[in-house]
């Protein structure tokens, strides 16, 4: 299970429960953060560079966009939290907790960014210390210090010390997630550059797109909610390719890392598809809020074909 859908360890065991082996935590911050007000998730058509709200659930399978703020409990809410849901997890089944550090843009841009890099290291110590076997840094985030529209895992120095910091700070396994990439050239730059600091890639966030209702208003209330995430079934086209760019990349043998494959996997053989590719796990949210048997079906076909 991808980020997101496992908002407290009540989802993590139902989750596990069915079969998710590697459950993430959804991400969680140093402070309180309520999301942002309702509508926050919709069905969505995805038409080029925008997406449209959708009155049903789209024929080709469940395409969201969601605008949530990232919420987050008090962490001492979450931080026990995280400790019932190790408990509750079974034999073999690995705890991921995503964790964001929280931007303090009036800080100014030296002291906001060595601000930033702290709040991202101390959220990631205390979800080690609360039982997390991976910490997954969330990178797919904008970066308020930096420039209009850049996210903070295209501020490579920016990434690159927050992964340093948190894998000096955590003796966990470290997985930096990371969002849609520009060009193929960006991607194997930020791969290279971040290799060493990280044990793994998670990707892709989603397809930043503005969201518009039928009548072309803004789909979601407020200022700053234009653009919202595309997640599901539709991103698969493009989140599949550069997944595979990233599995050549290590191909070529300059890194070894994990690729935990996110983005679109909305049918079993979609998992399978980038399983045969390399990816060392395939991770889901959308699909599984729709078809909740997902990792059950996917056994159950594994375990015909070892047969046949
Ligand atoms: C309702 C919802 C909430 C999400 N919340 C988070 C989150 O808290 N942190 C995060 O890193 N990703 C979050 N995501 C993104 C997912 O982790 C994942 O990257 C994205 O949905 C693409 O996978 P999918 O196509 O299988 O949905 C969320 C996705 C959805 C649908």
């Amino acid at each position: 299970m991808a980020a997101g859908p496992l908002l407290n360890s009540k989802w993590v065991e139902g989750y596990a429960r069915l079969g998710f082996d590697v459950l993430t935590y959804a991400t969680v911050r140093s402070r309180m953060q309520p999301a942002h007000s309702l509508p926050n998730i919709r069905y969505v058509e995805n038409r080029g560079q925008v997406a449209i709200a959708a009155r049903r659930l789209p024929v080709d399978g469940a395409t969201l966009a969601f605008s949530l703020g990232l919420p987050s409990m008090e962490p001492e809410a979450w931080r026990k939290d995280v400790r019932r849901a190790k408990e509750r997890l079974g034999p073999g089944q690995i705890l991921a907790v995503s964790v964001v550090g929280t931007p303090e843009p009036e800080a100014g841009r030296e002291a906001g960014m060595e601000a930033l890099i702290d709040d991202y290291a101390r959220c990631s110590v205390w979800a080690a210390e609360a039982g997390a076997d991976a910490i997954e840094v969330h990178l797919a985030v904008p970066n308020l210090l930096g420039e209009p529209g850049q996210m903070v895992y295209e501020h490579l120095p920016l990434a690159a010390q927050i992964l340093y910091r948190i894998r000096t700070s955590v003796s966990v396994p470290v997985l930096a997630k990371l969002g849609l990439f520009r060009s193929p050239r960006a991607l194997h730059e930020t791969a290279t550059k971040l290799a060493p600091w990280t044990h793994g890639f998670v990707l892709v966030h989603g397809i930043p797109r503005r969201v518009l209702d039928e009548s072309g208003n803004a789909a979601f209330d407020g200022s700053g909610r234009e653009w919202a995430y595309v997640v599901g079934a539709a991103t698969y086209p493009v989140c599949s390719r550069q997944i595979e760019e990233m599995l050549a990349w290590r191909k070529a043998g300059v890194w070894n890392h994990a690729v935990l494959a996110v983005g679109g996997v909305s049918t079993v053989e979609r998992a399978q598809h980038l399983l045969q590719e390399g990816a060392d796990a395939v991770l889901v949210a959308t699909a599984a809020f729709s078809d909740p048997l997902f990792a059950m079906r996917f056994r159950q076909a594994a375990a015909t074909s070892a047969v046949a």
